[in-house]
């Protein structure tokens, strides 16, 4: 079998003041995918993903294509995997727009011209290039999840990790977003509340609660199974928009990256 991207065993962790946040996690993602991270507040989903690249560190193993998530190999990893957190204002804290999202081509070596051109390539895919001299602290909350977003695809990531990516965006920039998440042939994570993206995007389904894996199965057969959303809480307000739109599920669009 191919290697997974992401593996994850027996994952645990708590945060210091003794609350449990994952709880003997265990997962697979394959490369070229694209999973939706679901289940209710406070399920772990955020703090899984904060996992991936290193950020938190709990009990037990991930690895990302095959490379464990170890101090010595996180700029090997991060240089891989890119993460939009949650809170826009975890993520940005350069003078400027444009700092901030040259901050990770920079980091890596990439020579000044070509960070230039990563930096207006990812804010044009954000539809934010206007913005390029403005202080990131004085955009809306949905200006600066866009900005978040292009922070990380001016690194060119193979794997993407999306933490609420359309949480306070208008519809315009919504749907923008899941078609450039579309275009995007990577493995992607995407945690959110947005069961209709799931739908339009994800080929696949992580559903969490209490810190536990509940399924790891494909999009279709969870966001199908009413009582399973419900049980923790969580429904469908519209139906899937993968049989309104006729869009596929990645597998049978990509092939892994
Ligand atoms: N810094 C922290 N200190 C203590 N507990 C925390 C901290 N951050 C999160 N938690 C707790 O860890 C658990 C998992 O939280 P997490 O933020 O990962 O959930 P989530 O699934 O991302 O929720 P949401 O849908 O609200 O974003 C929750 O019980 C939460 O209260
Ligand atoms: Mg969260």
């Amino acid at each position: 079998m191919q290697q997974p991207c992401i593996e994850v065993k027996g994952l645990n962790f708590n945060y210091p003041d003794g609350t449990k946040a994952l709880e003997d996690l265990n997962l697979e993602i394959e490369a070229g995918r694209t999973y939706g991270l679901i289940g209710p507040n406070g399920a772990g989903k955020s703090t899984f993903l904060l996992h991936v690249n290193g950020i938190l560190s709990g009990r037990g193993a991930i690895s990302v294509f095959g490379l464990p998530v170890l101090e010595k190999n996180l700029t090997s990893i991060r240089s891989q995997v890119g993460l939009v957190f949650q809170d826009p204002d975890s993520q940005l804290f350069m003078p400027t727009v444009f700092d901030d999202v040259a901050f990770g081509p920079l980091n890596m070596g990439m020579p000044v011209d070509k960070v230039r051109e990563a930096v207006v390539r990812a804010l044009e895919e954000v539809d934010m290039l206007p913005a390029i001299k403005r202080s990131s602290h004085h955009l809306s909350f949905g200006e600066k999840k866009r900005i978040c977003l292009a922070t990380v695809l001016s690194m060119s990531p193979k794997v993407l990790l999306l933490d609420e990516p359309t949480a306070n965006l208008d519809p315009k920039h919504r749907r923008q977003l899941i078609r450039l998440l579309e275009r995007l042939r990577i493995t992607k994570v995407i945690a959110t509340h947005d069961l209709e993206l799931v739908g339009e995007l994800c080929s696949r389904v992580i559903l969490l609660d209490q810190g536990r894996l509940i399924v790891e199965e494909t999009a279709d057969t969870v966001l199908s199974n009413t009582a399973l959303l419900e049980a923790h809480g969580l429904e469908m307000s519209v139906c899937p928009g993968r049989e309104r739109s006729g869009v596929l599920p990645d597998r049978e669009r990509f092939s892994p990256a």
